[in-house]
């Protein structure tokens, strides 16, 4: 490229070693084609259990047939208000806007309640980046808040002492699958005068006494991301009770052409606009959605049940009052009691074929993040070093649930000799 003025992007890292030594987790262990294929007519050799995958045979590849023919391929098309009409109705919210994915939704949330430089918004250290960086992207700083020790969700308490005069919004997020504590961060939003944005990214169907996710804070953000309860490919939707929200947040995604001229601009807009394609494939997943949560729940059970009294392996809870989805199983390990490390026994079950996923590393140890992080966030952090999730998908069956119990009490009974 020459000599050019300006140097490239350079990376930041970080050394954690001394600081918290054992804390990231090691690498992703080698997935060997271990189970067996069942009817062998299926095909040579083993497979995997994967950690997720998406169910598509439904009504998907019909309607983006029935797009493609139609010629309505980009973001005008009927597909799209459909998607959003029944996503709405799902979720007990008057509007829903459809955007490209779960980030650009907690963006376009932001960025609509006006939130920018100098604003702080109080999020978990534990969740994914996305939620910190959607911040970012509006200009605003992220405070990190650290976790309750039983679901992984944000901690209310903390959250009330994070606070300061220029804090503008809450963003809890219902990790894999779990409702937040919404009674408790309602009532501080309130008292404060905070927006409250709920991440539902990892939630869809997931219940507050028998309010759904999404729809009871001010706003709140879907992911439709391939390994989501329902998936578009890639997307995401905006969730309001609001008409302002919905309407600024609709044309904030379309790059805010002015209703009155076309090529005139009074906010900085953004293409965040979701096709008709992904939409087509959004409107048959929502014709099965229900299933796949039952589905979920139904593994999750599953799951719970085989893999009671095993020392030192605590499974997840479903607290009275809430709907935990599942998005995802996750368990946590004590090293001691069950014999073998996480990271032990992510190795010994991807030589069984079985795929597996660590928890989230904490933002504040992100090497974009650790500097301004200060604090300290120890449930985050024994979340980081113990917690994994097993295979998860709607599509998984429960001879596949057994297949995962047994491995993990055989290698629980291996570690132990
Ligand atoms: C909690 C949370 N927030 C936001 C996102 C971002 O969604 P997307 O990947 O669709 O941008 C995810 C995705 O995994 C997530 O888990």
């Amino acid at each position: 490229m020459g000599q050019k003025r300006n140097r490239l992007l350079e990376p930041r890292d970080l050394d954690l070693s001394k600081t918290h030594p054992g804390i990231i987790p090691g690498r992703e262990p080698e997935l060997r084609l271990s189970i067996p294929r069942i009817p062998v007519s299926e095909g040579a050799g083993g497979r995997i259990i994967p950690v997720c995958e998406p169910v598509l045979d439904g009504n998907e590849a019909a309607y983006v047939a029935r797009a493609v023919s139609s010629g309505w391929i980009s973001s005008a098309g009927k597909f799209i208000p459909e998607f959003e009409e029944r996503f709405a109705a799902f979720c007990g919210t008057k509007y829903a806007v459809a955007c490209t994915s779960g980030t650009t939704a907690l963006h376009l949330a932001f960025a609509t309640l006006g939130i920018g430089p100098g604003d702080e918004v109080i999020v978990p250290t534990f969740t994914m980046i996305a939620t910190a960086n959607a911040v970012r992207y509006a200009g605003g700083t992220p405070v990190f808040v650290d976790s309750e020790p039983e679901t992984g969700n944000l901690d209310p308490g903390q959250v009330e002492r994070a606070i300061t005069p220029r804090t503008k919004a809450v963003v809890p997020i219902h990790t894999y699958g779990h409702p937040a504590d919404m009674e408790r961060l309602l009532a501080i939003c309130d008292k404060h005068g905070l927006y409250l944005v709920e991440d539902a990214a990892e939630a869809h169907g997931a219940e507050w006494k028998g309010r759904r996710a999404g729809s009871i804070g001010d706003v709140g953000c879907f992911s439709f991301y391939a390994n989501k309860i329902i998936t578009t490919g890639e997307g995401g939707m905006l969730v309001t009770d609001s008409p302002d929200v919905a309407r600024i947040a609709r044309n904030l995604r379309d790059h805010a052409f002015s209703e009155e001229r076309h090529f005139w601009h009074k906010f900085t807009g953004y293409n965040y606009r979701m096709t008709n394609l992904q939409a087509a494939v959004g409107v048959a997943q929502m014709e099965r959605i229900d299933s796949f949560v039952e589905a979920r729940r139904r593994n999750a059970a599953r799951y719970t049940a085989g893999l009671a009294g095993l020392p030192g392996l605590s499974t997840p809870v479903e607290k009275p009052g809430f709907k935990n989805v599942f998005w995802m199983y996750g368990i946590r390990l004590d090293e001691k009691a069950f014999g073998l490390g996480r990271d032990g026994l992510r190795r010994e079950l991807a030589e069984r074929g079985i795929e597996t996923r660590t928890f989230f590393i904490p933002m504040h140890l992100q090497p974009i993040f650790f500097k301004a992080a200060g604090g300290e966030y120890p449930v985050a952090e024994e979340l980081c070093r113990r917690g994994m999730y097993l295979p998860s998908a709607s599509s998984l069956t429960s001879s596949d649930v057994d297949l995962v119990v047994e491995a993990i009490r055989d290698i629980h009974a291996g570690a132990r000799r």
